[in-house]
């Protein structure tokens, strides 16, 4: 980092979030501007951002349309509450989102963040089966090495031990995860084996009795623990077990929503509908904290009992549906329709996939996946010292220009909608020469 800006930066006072802050305090990287697929630094370096920010800015930085459209709603209506009043952008976001969503999603429930969208989402399944009598259903299923944000309910379903480890939990039980890199090695796309690996829900039913069970939860393509697609058919298989069993299907879309996979949702991608869905990051292209939920009528309409003048859900936030939110999200929709990148993965998702397995004869390389602009390259950890061979890496790509993301020994990748065949071949090169010149 710059010396003047160094020895003008206190850095003490930032608790940083997931970072080791010692060790970045020591060393800082900082970026200090952004827009299209790069980032600058505070020496006016470029970096190309390999992973949308975190998973987020799925339109690339800097679109002036949505700059505008916060500073014109900033002057307008800064806040307004969302408890007992409402504002009519609210409503036209609920609606342009359900018009996005997979059939019967259309009820909307706004947060401001991916953990508050799986917080809200498991409150919406106990709700659920409470308002239909069913109130004994409490439990959750999550899946091992599954991501859901931070909150107690979102760890306790995750499946990730170093973010549950030191906390006190909500009754979870989990699914297997689905990384099978003995059979389904160097996968492009969808891995062939592992559909059965849904059929284990038989067995949690068996173990806990169906009729204590409130509601699953997975990514589709789970994507912190380093981008795992679901095997051909397992999502099917979750579904239908789900509906055997009347347990709540959550899909948290919160990385595969708006566009990341192809399709506006995963759920559209792979042709499995969930009862609820989470969403947060891509709705407003990272530029403003905001989450959905979307939730199956059927469940909206169970919940809405008793005399009219009753709050039928006893749950939402100070910034629910945040007026400059709101604004944010409209204009961040628009890009995403104009410029068609919604559905930009589909098209660009082949060269992707070809460029990422190129690299499966790169030193250090033991698994490469993929799906749509995500994807994922597995390295040898070194010995006695797993997460540093990738934590080599991601310093290095930095300094010669690109950032990625890394988990363990894993580093992802999740690129802007907007990248061109040419820059995915620049970032492909540069993860090359880095892999080539680590130890
Ligand atoms: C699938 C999934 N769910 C939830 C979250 C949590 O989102 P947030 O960090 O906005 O709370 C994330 C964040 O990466 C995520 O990937």
């Amino acid at each position: 980092m710059n010396a003047i800006l160094r020895n003008t930066l206190d850095l003490d006072a930032w608790w940083m979030p997931f970072t080791a802050n010692r060790q970045f305090k020591a060393a800082p990287r900082m970026l200090a501007s952004a827009n299209g697929m790069f980032y600058r630094t505070p020496e006016g370096e470029p970096v190309m951002d390999g992973v949308s920010g975190l998973w987020c800015v799925n339109a690339g930085h800097g679109r002036p349309e949505i700059a505008e459209a916060v500073g014109r709603q900033l002057m307008e209506l800064d806040y307004a509450p969302g408890f007992q009043m409402g504002h009519p952008l609210g409503f036209t976001l609920a609606n342009r989102l359900t018009a996005l969503a997979p059939e019967g999603l259309d009820r909307i429930f706004f947060t401001n963040s991916g953990s508050e969208s799986v917080d809200t989402a498991l409150k919406i399944a106990i709700a659920y089966h409470r308002a239909r009598g069913e109130g004994q259903r409490t439990k959750f299923i999550g899946r091992e090495k599954g991501y859901h944000g931070v909150g107690f309910g979102g760890i306790s379903v995750g499946g990730l031990v170093n973010n549950r480890r030191l906390f006190p939990l909500l009754p979870a039980d989990h699914l297997p995860h689905t990384h099978l890199p003995a059979v389904n090695g160097f996968s492009r796309g969808q891995p062939a084996h592992g559909a059965e690996l849904a059929d284990e829900l038989e067995r949690l039913v068996a173990l806990h009795g169906a009729e204590t069970l409130a509601a699953v939860i997975v990514e589709p393509v789970a994507g912190s623990a380093g981008v795992l697609p679901p095997p051909v058919g397992y999502l099917d298989r979750l579904r239908a077990l789900c509906s055997k069993h009347g347990i709540v299907l959550i899909f948290d879309e919160v990385i595969t929503g708006f566009g990341r996979t192809g399709a506006p949702f995963a759920a559209q991608r792979f042709g499995v509908t969930p009862d609820i869905m989470t969403t947060a990051k891509g709705i407003t292209n990272g530029a403003l904290p905001m989450g959905a939920v979307f939730v199956r009528r059927e469940l909206h309409d169970a919940v809405m009992k008793g005399p009219p003048e009753t709050i039928e859900f006893f749950h939402g936030y100070t910034y629910s549906g945040h007026p400059v939110a709101c604004a944010a999200a409209l204009a961040t929709l628009d890009v995403y329709e104009r410029d068609g990148l919604l559905t930009r993965a589909a098209v660009i998702g082949d060269h992707w996939a070809d460029a990422i397995h190129a690299l499966r004869d790169a030193p250090h390389v033991t698994d490469i996946r993929n799906f749509g602009l995500m994807g994922a390259i597995d390295l040898q950890s070194r010995p006695d010292a797993v997460g540093a061979r990738a934590y080599a890496a991601m310093v290095e790509a930095l300094k010669q220009g690109l950032l990625i993301r890394i988990t363990g020994d894993t580093i992802a990748l999740s690129p802007p909608l907007i990248i061109s065949e040419a820059e995915i071949d620049e970032l492909f090169a540069t993860l090359r020469r880095v892999l080539e010149g680590l130890g």
